[in-house]
């Protein structure tokens, strides 16, 4: 049915299809990009919001015949003065990461400063409460918005940096296109005679696949092509450490969770698509599915992957004699400590663009955190080479860890390499949610002792995560919980097992922290229970243990260099004891996180500099950009070492040069690739100081690849442990009001260096953001394999209002072996942020509580979300 609106300032008559929103209509019928889909129909993230008749709507929940006669205004509509205001005081206040939340932000802005000239930051809390942003913690959303309403009033904004050399804040590069919608993410790609694909996957945790009939899916009007495992010319496995993950499930075999892909099919349109995934018929014989790692250990289970026993790793650190010390310690505390499973609830979910390239190559436009892990098992999965695959990314809407995994990339590659068509597919919420690697749960047995004066003796810890479906990198994870098991301490007796189960549930892989968070919630609850028995408060006990140079960490690594924990510790001295005279609960947590993955791999810096025709510089590396800021600080290396112009760098990341690095993981890639940058800039700048113009070296490559090689496997019989590179550090305060809500967060974080200060501290907020709701309200319970909702609002991730006073306190402890002293930010942000709530809370209640999400107190009650229960 035809409906007619004004859009924009222009009149527009469109067909509709019944049931179509409002936002299907203006993103695919009128090419208005700055609405983004987060979570369509639920119209629960904002990101879709367009001003109709002058009211802020989320045109995704909102029936397109519904704004028949009505007058629609995007970003895309907004008078250009204005647009350009409004993307200035976002780049200012680096109010924005990844930025697909941001637009809608944006306009969201543009109405309450119009309507209200001089926003409290609570009134702007209050209007933006129905977005959700993962990256911020919101903290500099709101910054940005108070100063787009100070400019509005006549104010100046302030000058952007103008060097962009390291240690300035530069704005985040293509900030002010980001702002505005102008930047495209995978799924505003669109392509002559583009196809659309859907995928269908298993209702089923475990069950065997009798058989699969798509001719009714064929026959459906509008259907180009039904793929299924049968269709797949080359290795139809794939996985990151083990070829555990089919990309189709085959008949005879099992599905192993709810989501696994059976079937692909690629159609006209994406209505048509989706509407014939749903006429792909399979046949199931259900089994009894595996859901508890304890259960799935025992001997009598039945085998969850076929491609490995159940138990998928067993981590083991043994230093000493810990049951000898624990037996002779003054005080010992024991507890069992749970975490749960919680969705990484990027904003942008999975999209994929494949096409056909007139030289004969396959084009794969992602999100993925590894373009060249993609490419790889891309290539494996269509029997082709690499050389025949070329991979881009595209700007990323949020990851965290949640696109290491490949998702859909092999899929869509398949669908557009069977009908020599572009094909692009994107998953829904729910199929995001159902398809993608979680945070593990872990159940952890801790035993700590110390002696009279609180000096920690020993640490016996035996840790069992849930890894799901598929290994994903799951052992990884509990090798890393295993590694931090006794925080940033010093332990003198170490006994640490740590296990990775398979189970029919969701699989868990990377997320933000990966096993450290676990083991920190752990270990400093226990920090916290032998203070009080010590006759010690909390900041003491843990400055009595706290690491130095020279000390042993816990995987038996002598630390060399670059300690900081005790300089975060004494950042937030006053301010702990301050809080304690006012009489404020306070909780304190401390914690540290590697920066790189270490224990044994080769780590890689690659980056390419080339001198471009029209003076610009391009610069290729191998790791991806996901809001965290690496393109920024990547310019920032290049510019301090050139001496060139921050706005002569063009950051690029697909497959023109090979500088696989791996996956962007483990917080090293300002610290390895901008080693890297600085190798090759340097080799510009050499160039540059024998007289030669850009002019005069257009067509030249800069190159460097610097590897790191000298970290040794967790628990190897060798001379001289160095299980990471670095290690950053952090000291977090927690402090409640008098009605037991969390008021304000102070974070002592020591970042080596700080590249881009406003950028570390939005990595940080960020986190604490994130740590907040991990402490909280956020949790993915499933029943039968199958999580009980895939709601954005129930997930529990926390809105603007929600957020406390949050204070960084960036310490540069310099790493020698990262450029110009820089170590890893992205990931030590919610380390111990669980922890310092936990202890917050038990000096508020006397409660002291070892199950995350802590649900019952009155700090999450006060929160506006999280109110699903447990399953
Ligand atoms: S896409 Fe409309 S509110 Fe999320
Ligand atoms: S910047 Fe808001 S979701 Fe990434």
């Amino acid at each position: 049915m035809p409906i007619e609106f004004t859009l924009n300032g222009a009149p527009c008559r469109v067909p509709t299809r019944p049931g179509e929103s409002l936002l299907e209509t203006l993103r695919e019928r009128c090419g208005i990009a700055s609405l983004k889909d987060g979570c369509s129909p639920q119209g629960q993230c904002g990101c879709c919001l367009a001003l109709v008749d002058g009211h802020p709507k989320v045109t995704c929940a909102m029936p397109a015949v519904a704004a028949d006669g009505k007058t629609i205004v995007t970003l895309e509509g907004v008078a250009a003065t204005e647009r350009d205001l409004i993307a200035r005081a976002f780049a200012a206040a680096a109010g924005l990461q990844c930025g697909f939340c941001i637009p809608g932000i944006a306009l969201r802005a543009k109405h309450l400063t119009d309507k209200k000239p001089d926003p409290s930051r609570a009134d702007i809390a209050r209007a933006i409460d129905v977005h959700l942003c993962r990256c911020t913690g919101y903290v500099k959303v709101v910054d940005a918005i108070a100063l787009l309403a100070r400019a509005k009033r006549g104010e100046s904004l302030p000058e952007p940096c103008a060097d962009g050399r390291v240690g300035s804040s530069l704005a985040r590069y293509r900030a002010a296109e980001h702002t505005v919608g102008e930047r495209d993410y995978v799924d505003d790609l669109t392509r002559p005679g583009m196809l659309h694909g859907a995928v269908v996957l298993s209702p089923h945790p475990r069950a065997k696949v009798v058989r699969i009939d798509t001719t009714r899916a064929r026959a459906h009007p509008g259907v180009v092509a039904v793929a299924t495992a049968a269709d797949v010319p080359g290795e139809r496995w794939y996985g990151l450490l083990y070829r555990d993950w089919p990309g189709f499930v085959a008949p005879g075999e099992e599905v192993r969770c709810v989501g696994d892909v059976l079937a692909a099919v690629a159609a006209v349109d994406r209505h048509t698509a989706r509407a014939a995934a749903q006429l792909v018929d399979i046949e199931y014989e259900v089994l009894p599915p595996v859901l508890d790692p304890e259960a799935a250990l025992a001997p009598t289970a039945p085998l969850v992957n076929p491609r490995h026993e159940n138990r998928l790793s067993h981590s083991v650190i043994r230093r000493g004699d810990a049951d000898g010390a624990l037996a002779r310690s003054a005080h010992v505390v024991s507890g069992t400590w749970t975490t749960q499973r919680i969705e990484h609830c990027y904003l942008e979910p999975e999209s994929a663009l494949a096409e056909p390239l007139p030289d004969g190559r396959l084009g794969l436009y992602t999100q993925g955190q590894g373009v060249f892990d993609d490419r790889r098992q891309v290539a494996e999965f269509l029997g082709v080479g690499e050389d025949r695959i070329f991979v881009e990314l595209v700007p990323n809407g949020g990851a965290f860890g949640g696109k290491e995994d490949m998702s859909i990339q092999a899929q869509t590659a398949l669908l557009a390499h069977l009908t020599g068509r572009p094909v692009k597919l994107t998953l829904s919420r729910e199929e995001s949610i159902r398809l993608h690697p979680k945070r593990h749960p872990i159940t952890m047995r801790y035993s700590v002792g110390c002696d009279a004066d609180g000096r920690l003796t020993a640490v016996k810890a035996r840790m069992l995560g849930d890894s799901g479906a598929y290994a994903s990198v799951g052992s990884k994870v509990l090798e890393r919980a295993a590694g931090h098991a006794c925080g940033p301490y010093r332990v003198p007796h170490v006994d640490v097992e740590a296990i990775a189960a398979y189970t029919n549930n969701p699989p868990c892989g990377a997320m933000r922290g990966f096993g450290a968070n676990q083991a920190h919630f752990a270990i400093e609850g226990c920090m916290d229970l032998l203070a009080q028995r010590a006759g010690l408060d909390g900041w003491e006990m843990r400055w009595r243990n706290a690491l130095e140079v020279g000390d042993m960490f816990s995987t038996g690594q002598v630390l060399e260099k670059s300690v900081g924990i005790k300089r975060t510790l004494a950042a937030v001295r006053d301010r702990y004891y301050e809080a304690k005279r006012r009489g404020r609960a306070v909780g304190i947590a401390c914690g540290l996180k590697n920066s790189g993955i270490g224990n044994g791999a080769e780590e890689w810096g690659k980056a390419r500099l080339v001198v471009e025709s029209d003076g610009t510089v391009s610069l290729y590396n191998g790791y991806t950009e996901m809001g965290q800021g690496l393109l920024t600080v990547l310019i920032q290396f290049a510019v301090e070492v050139t001496g060139l112009p921050a706005t002569l760098f063009r950051p690029k990341v697909d497959s023109t040069y090979a500088l696989g690095c791996g996956q962007t993981t483990g917080s090293r890639a300002t610290m390895f690739g901008g080693r890297a940058v600085m190798t090759a800039a340097a080799k510009l700048r050499a160039d540059l100081d024998a007289g030669q113009t850009l002019t005069q070296l257009a067509g030249r490559e800069y190159a460097a690849d610097v590897v790191t090689k000298d970290t040794t496997p967790l628990g190897a019989p060798v001379a001289k442990v160095k299980t990471h590179t670095s290690f950053g550090y952090a000291t977090q305060l927690c402090i409640l009001d008098a009605q037991g809500r969390v008021e304000h967060f102070i974070a002592a974080h020591d970042v080596g260096r700080a590249v881009n200060p406003a950028l570390c501290e939005g990595q940080i907020e960020g986190s604490i953001h994130m740590g907040l709701g991990y402490a909280l309200t956020e949790d993915l319970p499933c029943v039968n394999g199958m999580p009980v909702t895939f709601k954005l609002r129930d997930l529990g991730v926390l809105r603007a209002r929600d957020m406390p006073q949050v204070e960084v306190i960036l310490v540069e402890e310099p790493e020698p072996e990262g450029p110009l002293g820089a170590k890893g930010v992205g990931e030590i942000g919610l380390v111990p942020t669980a922890a310092a709530v936990a202890g917050a809370l038990e000096a508020y209640d006397g409660v002291r509580r070892t199950t995350l999400p802590m649900k019952d107190s009155p700090a999450a009650r006060a929160m506006s979300v999280g109110r699903i229960r447990s399953a």
